[in-house]
């Protein structure tokens, strides 16, 4: 069996997943954790202390090998939300500081960082977005001044899955001394990150996309330079020790990232998640991301013979980006350019109907097809629509 074919076996195939850039299910090995571990806790409680600190630490290396950093260098919390607002509130931003967003981020990158503007009396600047949400690291460049302090970004759009350059962007924000902080959920699982290499600050994601794992972990990864500035903005005795140790009393913060994580971490779900990514880092990233562009691919070929307007949200052709093994991992739609919300509608309700999850977002219908998906059930989907006259 190809470690594909090995990935494809750990997910039920009952119902049809495509909204993998919403909601994904978990693997099998994830399940495995979690109804193991509910059974321990019921059954020995306390006694299962030692084991399951050890499983949290293995999930936080293996996140790290993810990402390419250093398990010391990583947070847990709730949801990508708190890992953004962790670095937003805690950079202490002052009046005069600008920062750089992306006008259609989505909420959870965008929201705290419009709050902690407003609140410190920074400015955010919000650029302007092209098809589906996308925009340029040209035009991030074009809003640099002497007082940006901060680039807030998504790796990849959750709209319709334009994908920044984070080397390219790295680089130029190293350059002039201004901290890159990246929204990577819609990412990381798909594409390779570099996050050391690639001279980023602050990485956030969370457990319920693309690595296939329950909902309710965020994370934050931290580098060494922005480590120091960040202050914590949840407080609690998990950011100085353990009720076992001695030195708590004393208020040193912990000397690693898990200072800012205050208190009590949703354990079952960290466990599975790292039981996901061990899948993913077996696999391998580029196995599965090869994957989930083909599987893409093939459905935007198909919706665009059927004549839907696909979305693209990169300025290049299909053809150009396929070469550089660049094709979106989502795939968003609509009938016709200027197709209304209710007729969007009516192709998500045929979906629907028919078994296959999508949702609606921004000017389109939006499917994401995870490695885990097969060449049929992208086909189920298209026959759905077709012709698309018929909806
Ligand atoms: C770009 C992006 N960031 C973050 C999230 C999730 O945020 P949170 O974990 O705060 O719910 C999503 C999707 O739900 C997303 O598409």
């Amino acid at each position: 069996m190809s470690a594909l074919e090995a990935f494809k076996a750990q997910f039920d195939t009952r119902h049809c997943h495509l909204n993998n850039a919403g909601l994904s299910p978990i693997s099998r090995r994830a399940r495995d954790v979690v109804r193991d571990w509910a059974e321990r806790f019921y059954q020995e409680g306390y006694f299962a202390d030692a084991a399951y600190d050890l499983l949290v630490a293995n999930a936080r290396a293996s996140l790290a090998t993810l990402l390419k950093t250093a398990p010391s260098q990583i947070a847990f919390f709730s949801s990508t939300a708190v890992a953004v607002s962790q670095v937003a509130f805690g950079l202490r931003l002052k009046h005069g500081d600008q920062v750089i967003t992306g006008a259609d981020e989505y909420g959870s990158n965008l929201y705290p960082w419009r709050e902690a503007c407003a609140r410190s009396g920074a400015t955010i600047v919000e650029i302007p977005s092209g098809p589906g949400g996308s925009f340029t690291t040209e035009s991030i460049v074009a809003a640099i001044t002497p007082e940006t302090k901060v680039v807030a970004v998504s790796w990849v759009q959750f709209q319709a899955g334009a994908l920044l350059d984070l080397k390219v962007l790295g680089g130029i924000c190293q350059r002039q001394d201004i901290l890159l902080v990246v929204d990577a959920i819609q990412g990381v699982g798909i594409y390779d990150m570099d996050f050391t290499g690639w001279g980023i600050d602050a990485l956030c994601g969370g457990s319920h996309k693309w690595l296939v794992s329950p909902v309710g972990v965020g994370y934050l990864a931290i580098s060494q330079k922005l480590f120091s500035q960040l202050q914590p903005i949840h407080v609690g005795a998990q950011s100085f020790g353990s009720c076992d140790d001695p030195t708590q009393e004393r208020c040193v913060l912990k000397v690693d990232a898990s200072r800012f994580e205050p208190g009590a971490k949703a354990s079952i779900e960290i466990m599975a998640l790292g039981a996901s990514i061990d899948l993913i880092l077996e696999t391998g990233v580029s196995v599965i991301g090869h994957e989930v562009r083909r599987l893409a691919l093939r459905l935007r070929k198909a919706l665009t013979e059927q004549g839907y307007r696909v979305i693209c949200p990169h300025t290049k052709s299909d053809a150009a980006l396929e070469h550089e093994g660049h094709t979106g991992s989502i795939v968003s739609f609509s009938a016709t350019a200027s197709s209304a919300y209710k007729e969007n509608r009516n192709i998500y309700a045929a979906l629907r109907a028919n078994g296959i999850h999508a949702v609606l977002r921004g000017q389109g219908v939006r499917l994401s097809p995870h490695a885990f998906n097969s060449d049929l059930e992208i086909d189920k989907a298209v026959n759905i629509l077709s012709p698309k006259s018929s909806l």
